[in-house]
């Protein structure tokens, strides 16, 4: 098993619009009680304990063992586990869930079709995935604005840890594993990040690989928030370019 490691206190604690976005998801989810639901990727379990409370059979996975230590300390009793999504046999209950749900998390995980095979693995025939993650031109201002200052500073280009894929390629993937692919959104979401450091701590949080062999990292985001500013800073606080792609799927009936 591939473990990921999280700060799950900051991301609660400075980044839980990330959790709160999901609720939009959920809605679309439109999960019945007595449905069995897995959430891929359910960091500190927010989405685990509403469906919980609403009467569903909530299962939660997530690669960071600090995120599902949190969602169980968060919300006592919570079926929450370490899982790999890409290893269909680590995902618990194979072909068990009526649907699969998954809010921000599979744009961390370059190796989608895998992934895709897992979920439709996961899924009862006929069961519905409804997944959303960062799309094709997700954070482009911070990502180029970054890459031209390390540019600047003759460091080297840094290899992405993201997946943001467009409506059609994401689509084939999800139809090369087996699903009916029944809808696909992409649309801008400016997302506000609150505090007066809330771009340098996102950097911090997410994009460690925009800061790899940066001297001064103080210096490096103090510039690059001078040259974000005028794009990313308005109504007295800072806006991450976030663009996000919805889609809804099935496994077909046997
Ligand atoms: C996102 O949710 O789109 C995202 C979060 C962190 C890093 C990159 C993208």
């Amino acid at each position: 098993m591939r473990t990921q490691s999280w700060d799950a206190e900051l991301y609660d604690t400075r980044h839980s619009f990330v959790a709160a976005y999901g609720a939009e998801l959920l809605a679309l989810l439109d999960a019945r009680p007595g449905e069995r639901v897995l959430d891929a990727g359910c960091g500190t379990g927010e989405h685990v304990a509403e469906l919980r409370d609403r009467g569903v059979h909530a299962v939660g996975v997530d690669a960071s063992p600090e995120m599902a230590r949190r969602a169980r300390e968060r919300f006592p009793g919570v079926d929450v586990s370490v899982a790999d999504l890409r290893e269909p046999a680590e995902v618990p209950t194979p072909a068990g869930y009526d649907a699969v749900f998954s809010n921000a998390v599979l744009h961390w995980i370059p190796e989608a079709r895998r992934v895709a095979d897992a979920l439709f693995a996961a899924l009862r025939p006929g069961g519905r995935f409804v997944a959303e993650l960062g799309g094709a031109g997700n954070i482009a201002t911070i990502d180029t604005r970054a890459r031209r200052l390390r540019a600047e500073l003759s460091l080297d280009e840094p290899v992405s840890p993201w997946y943001f894929p467009t409506i059609a390629g994401y689509a084939s993937v999800l139809e090369g594993a087996g699903f009916d692919v029944t809808g696909g959104w992409l649309f801008d979401r400016p997302t506000r990040l609150d505090g007066d450091d809330g771009l340098r701590t996102w950097i911090r949080g997410f994009a460690g690989h925009l800061l790899t062999g940066v001297g001064d990292t103080d210096a490096f985001l103090a510039e690059l928030e001078e040259r974000l500013r005028p794009s990313l800073y308005h109504d007295g606080t800072w806006w991450a370019d976030y663009r996000r792609l919805r889609v809804t799927a099935t496994r077909p009936a046997d």
